[in-house]
């Protein structure tokens, strides 16, 4: 499996996590929770509860501002795709999502890019591969140096552009 291994192994074993999800993303996170919630984590569940479509920002956004509140540690959200949960929660400052079908990507979204939230495509992957990607997404620590840098600079495009200085 090519999940690109770093040396960045994260001594953190329970996270308190905010679990979200649309329609599409609904069955796989109800599974990914008890996953969880055996691996010895804490879960606060934000809904969807039923296969009723509804809009993805709106989940995306409860998620968000748990994370950026510090009510979680991180956040985890299912769509379709992974994408629109991703577009959406960036919308909040200080969120990093990161839409990741795969492990490599999984893996250095926490490596280099610092991701609190991670957004699964529900329609793309499977539930085994949805487990390895949620583990190492939770065991792979943040490197820093050059990759903090990267990050500042990213966080200072948020402030600088918005609708107002535009
Ligand atoms: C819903 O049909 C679908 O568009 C949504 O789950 C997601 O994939 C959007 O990015």
């Amino acid at each position: 499996m090519l999940d690109g291994r770093t040396k960045s192994q994260s001594t953190k074993t329970s996270y308190n996590l905010a679990l979200g999800a649309d329609h599409a993303g609904y069955d796989l996170k109800e599974k990914i929770k008890d996953f969880l919630l055996e691996q010895g984590h804490k879960v606060e569940d934000i809904g969807v509860h039923n296969v009723t479509p509804v809009d993805y920002p709106d989940i995306a956004e409860k998620a968000a501002l748990l994370v950026v509140k510090k009510k979680v540690d991180r956040g985890i959200l299912f769509c379709g795709t992974g994408i629109g949960m991703a577009m959406a929660a960036n919308k909040i400052a200080g969120i990093r999502a990161c839409a990741c079908n795969d492990l490599y990507s999984a893996r250095f979204s926490r490596a280099h890019n610092n991701a609190n939230i991670l957004a699964i495509g529900a329609r793309i992957v499977s539930l085994q591969l949805a487990k390895e990607i949620v583990d190492i997404w939770l065991k792979v620590d943040f490197e820093g140096n050059r990759h903090q840098r990267r990050l500042d600079k990213v966080a200072k495009l948020e402030k600088t552009y918005h609708c107002e200085t535009l």
